[in-house]
């Protein structure tokens, strides 16, 4: 059985920002300041940043991702205490000491350098300003009824070397933070589970879709896969995504840490 994210492709989008939205703000709303600055920092649809604006007035929320076309463009044009940014997590354009909470959901799994993005955080935080990450590190279905476990096994992880997709970098989270001189080091762990049929169709689709796009052409094409397994997959997961008994467990680590 698997235990690694699956595919990261468009139909994801949804996923995410209802995931986003639901789970992050139950971790992020009691850290949120009554006022000041929160930066999300790989905000992707810039979702939870939307939500922090329209809930709390008095605070800022500078939204940062390195590719904005996912943001809707009534984001823009909504709020006055909402700003969306392009910049890089390794150069974040903010000035030091000027940020009460960073956040960042599902972005350390995509870093090559975690320990350098936790640098940054910590040169815009204030004194005693807070950091919050939240990062999948794994998922649990029982999709292995269905498809061959040995074959999907290997273009996963062929996929996430491609991607660069790292789960398990969350684990080295609380060290990274100590490292770099954060105190108050805090974590948990949340479950995200679901039976739901829609959820269960799109974990489908969203995989499906990694074996039918251009990384499923480049698995053929390295012999990782035979197109014959291909076509298989895709049916056993059609399959399973009707399966009456068909589950999805993903699990989150959630940091929590504060600047000396
Ligand atoms: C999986 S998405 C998570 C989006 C959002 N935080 C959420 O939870 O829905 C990861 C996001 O990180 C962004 N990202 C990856 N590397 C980045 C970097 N070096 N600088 C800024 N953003 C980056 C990607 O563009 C993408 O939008």
């Amino acid at each position: 059985m698997s235990n690694y994210i699956l595919g990261h492709g468009p139909n994801m989008m949804k996923r995410f920002k209802d995931r986003s939205l639901e789970d992050g703000v139950s971790f992020i709303e009691p850290l949120l300041p009554d006022s000041g600055i929160v930066v999300d920092l790989g905000c992707g649809s810039a979702v939870l940043a939307s939500w922090i604006s329209e809930n709390r007035k008095k605070t800022k929320v500078i939204a940062i991702d390195r590719e904005l076309s996912l943001i809707p463009k009534d984001y823009l044009e909504r709020r006055d205490n909402l700003l969306l940014v392009q910049g890089d997590a390794y150069n974040i354009p903010l000035y030091n000491e000027s940020v009460d909470l960073i956040y960042m959901q599902a972005l350390c799994m995509y870093l090559e350098s975690t320990e350098s993005v936790l640098a940054e955080a910590y040169r815009i935080l204030k004194p005693k300003g807070k950091i919050a990450l939240r990062n999948s590190v794994s998922v649990i279905n029982n999709m292995g009824q269905f498809v061959n476990d040995d074959i999907f096994e290997k273009v996963l992880q062929y996929t996430l070397k491609k991607n660069n997709d790292n789960p398990r970098v969350a684990f080295n989270i609380s060290s990274l933070l100590d490292c770099t001189g954060y105190s108050n080091i805090q974590m948990k762990t949340s479950i995200e589970s679901s039976k739901d049929t829609d959820d269960i169709q799109d974990v489908a689709r969203s995989t499906i879709e990694l074996f039918k796009s251009n990384i499923g052409d480049a698995a053929v094409q390295d012999h990782i896969l035979s197109e014959t397994d291909r076509r298989d997959i895709i049916t056993n997961l059609e399959t399973w995504s009707n399966y009456p008994k068909a589950y999805n467990r993903a699990i989150w680590l959630e940091h929590t840490a504060e600047k000396a």
